[in-house]
């Protein structure tokens, strides 16, 4: 990593949104200006001139969904390999969720994960932790959310752990609307939801798996949406990973009720179909379902029905995953790769990379209020390169996340994040590397 909050100079890239080619201008961390390519222009102050030709220059990201392990479980990721992964994936911003042991349920456990994350990138990416909703996530009193967000929480979530009782529910979302900060619901009923991993339908009857329904995720959002139109108070909807919720969280909209919603690469990208050969690599909660519900997810991303991409990173160790299926934990791991992959559906013409933009840089940043960079003078010079021409395979070594637990293992994907600003300090570098002889 070089430490460069003097000047960058990042010449002949092409935008997202913009025709021609563009020079970026950085100094003391801060976008100082975009502008036309000029290619005679000689810019004194530049620390570091970048020839970009080629290269797409984007907004870093911001994962408002990701599971860190730290502090309790860091055999599957702590709080330094998560953010490498995050920066070799290009995000600036991470937001962290509370289902850690002990549980960030308490300032103690959000001020060491603010601690680590400072000691282990001090320039970034930022790390946001995710309060928890109830004490112990076990959904039966409320977690001092006051506490929590005096201590830096930027949102609050039983992720992993949905609340049952409606009630302590409804109070949830009322206080942490007194506190102007959003709740992140994991949707599930939790107890139709019973055998997670595999969506129940025709590939679960065939491969003998229980399964989990369509019908548990859609009950729990339209219970939320219920609430948050009662009350006034916001919601955001988590992993959304179906037709049925989609058309819920649309009509829900169309009304006008406080809500916004998520959905990860792996729902865009896969089926269940994944699941033919009992691979515990492509067994996530919640499951991966039906091409219908794809499709469904893709034009709702593309009109905003679904408000954000984010990527439930959720690292195992390979013990945890090499596993009889009915046994294997739950996740997928995202970090490094959730770009990447996505790139695939640019190539293909189903999304665009203006989508990307604003649903995996802008709009999270806005839902989360977080620094956002939307290349205007004086915004922070958050920022990825990304060649969408270099082509590499999937490897464990090529991720820096240390959950390897990927269904892309093994897989080519033509796109690549090769740098990562944050506050115009350059975490990520793949420019720099030697010319192999
Ligand atoms: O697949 C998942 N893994 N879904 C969750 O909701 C939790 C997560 C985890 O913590 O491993």
């Amino acid at each position: 990593m070089s430490v460069t909050p003097a000047g960058l100079d990042i010449r002949n890239v092409r935008v997202p949104g913009r025709t021609g080619a563009w020079d970026l201008l950085v100094a003391d961390g801060k976008v100082l200006e975009l502008l036309a390519h000029d290619p005679a222009a000689s810019r004194a102050g530049a620390t570091r001139i970048i020839d970009g030709r080629g290269l797409l220059l984007l907004p870093a990201l911001t994962d408002a969904h990701a599971h860190l392990r730290e502090p309790g479980q860091e055999w599957k990721e702590d709080i330094r390999s998560g953010l490498a992964a995050a920066a070799a994936g290009g995000f600036s911003n991470v937001l962290c969720m509370a289902n850690t042991d002990p549980v960030n349920d308490n300032e103690a456990v959000t001020r060491l994960m603010r601690r680590r994350a400072a000691e282990a990138h001090p320039h970034g990416p930022r790390l946001f932790p995710i309060g928890a909703l109830t004490v112990g996530l076990r959904g039966r009193e409320l977690a001092p959310l006051g506490e929590l967000r005096d201590a830096g929480c930027v949102a609050f979530s039983n992720d992993g752990e949905p609340v049952a009782d409606t009630e302590i529910f409804r109070r949830a979302l009322e206080y942490a609307a007194d506190l102007t900060t959003p709740v992140i619901d994991h949707c599930e009923d939790p107890f139709m939801a019973k055998g997670s991993g595999a969506n129940e339908g025709a590939m679960s009857a065939r491969l003998g798996l229980r399964g989990q329904p369509d019908a548990a995720e859609a009950i729990q959002v339209a219970r939320d949406i219920l609430l948050a139109e009662y009350l006034d108070a916001p919601v955001h909807l988590a992993h959304v990973s179906c037709r049925r919720a989609v058309e819920l969280i649309a009509a829900a909209k169309k009304r006008g009720a406080p809500v916004t919603a998520e959905t990860c690469p792996h729902y865009l990208l896969m089926t269940d179909a994944a699941l033919l050969g009992y691979d515990t690599m492509a067994k996530v909660n919640p499951p991966l379902r039906t091409d219908d519900d794809r499709l469904a997810l893709t034009q709702a991303l593309r009109e905003g029905v679904i408000d954000i991409l984010a990527t439930d990173h959720a690292p195992h160790a390979l013990h945890e995953k090499e596993t009889p299926f009915e046994d294997a934990k739950n996740g997928i791991s995202g970090l490094d790769t959730a770009l990447a992959s996505l790139w695939e559906l640019v190539r293909q013409g189903r999304l665009s990379p203006e989508d990307l933009v604003t649903r995996f840089a802008w709009r999270p940043a806005e839902i989360f209020h977080l620094p956002v960079n939307r290349f205007a003078p004086g915004d922070p010079a958050d920022f990825l390169l990304f060649d969408p021409e270099d082509s590499w395979v999937v490897t464990p070594e090529s991720l820096r996340s240390k959950g390897k637990n990927t269904p892309l293992l093994g897989q080519p994907l033509t796109g690549r994040v090769v740098l990562t600003a944050v506050g115009g300090v350059v975490v990520h570098d793949l420019l720099a590397r030697p010319d192999p002889a």
